[in-house]
């Protein structure tokens, strides 16, 4: 599974770049106003970080014509170096703005889905990631892991070349659970992304290494 850092802040995804394997970036309104930026401020900044990883911009347009402009703004302010990818809210609207999008050569991510036909509706529209949201179904009693499987299936089995990029998570045993599914791609918070690549017994066991080796290695400390 590829890893994406679901932030727009650039102190957190620089110091994920430093050592995280990352694949892209993703944003949506919520997370771009948890930074109290303008997106026209801050969207050169995350192309800037992004370099040649995906970028998923969050659509706000509500008509899919309007859509369509406003991808093609941001495409274009993001530049050709950039795999920009426009998120679409999977409303009537959203639908109808996927091949639309398409035929002007952008690439779609459908976002804000629930459930496993929405995402094969969006996959046959044209889509090239669904985004299902785990942990909004879980906490309405509903089961994320279960629709992420669910969709995953489906897309093996009529062999869709859309790809499943899980959003919307809480704790690791979410992310561990979505891993097993097979899906291609999650997208994760900063702080999140931390406490997956950390444990205290890896900090406790290099701290012993080194007080046992540092005089015995011939190497500078
Ligand atoms: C990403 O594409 C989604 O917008 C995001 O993961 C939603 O996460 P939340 O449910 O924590 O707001």
């Amino acid at each position: 599974m590829y890893y994406l850092a679901d932030t727009a802040n650039t102190e957190e995804i620089k110091k994920l770049l430093h050592y995280f394997p990352l694949q892209g970036i993703t944003t949506n309104p919520t997370i771009l106003a948890a930074e109290g930026k303008k997106l026209s401020v801050i969207l050169p900044e995350l192309v800037k970080l992004a370099g040649d990883k995906m970028l998923h911009i969050q659509m706000i347009s509500e008509k899919a014509e309007r859509m369509v402009d406003e991808a093609g703004r941001y495409r274009e302010q993001c530049g050709d170096k950039c795999d920009f990818y426009a998120k679409v809210p999977i409303t009537e609207e959203g639908y109808r703005a996927i091949p639309m999008l398409k035929r002007a050569g952008i690439k779609v991510t459908a976002t804000a889905i629930f459930t496993h036909q929405q995402a094969l509706v969006a996959a046959r529209a044209g889509a090239n990631f669904v985004a299902p949201y785990v942990n909004r179904l879980d906490n309405i009693s509903s089961h994320g892991i279960e629709v992420v499987s669910h969709i995953v299936k489906s897309f093996n089995d009529f062999k869709l070349p859309t790809k499943v990029l899980a959003a919307s998570f809480k704790t690791v045993d979410q992310v561990h659970r979505v891993t097993l599914t097979g899906c291609y791609s999650a997208t994760i918070s900063f702080e999140l992304l931390e406490r997956l690549r950390s444990h205290p017994m890896t900090n406790t066991s290099v701290e012993s290494f080194l007080k046992d080796g540092k005089d015995l290695y011939d190497i500078p400390f």
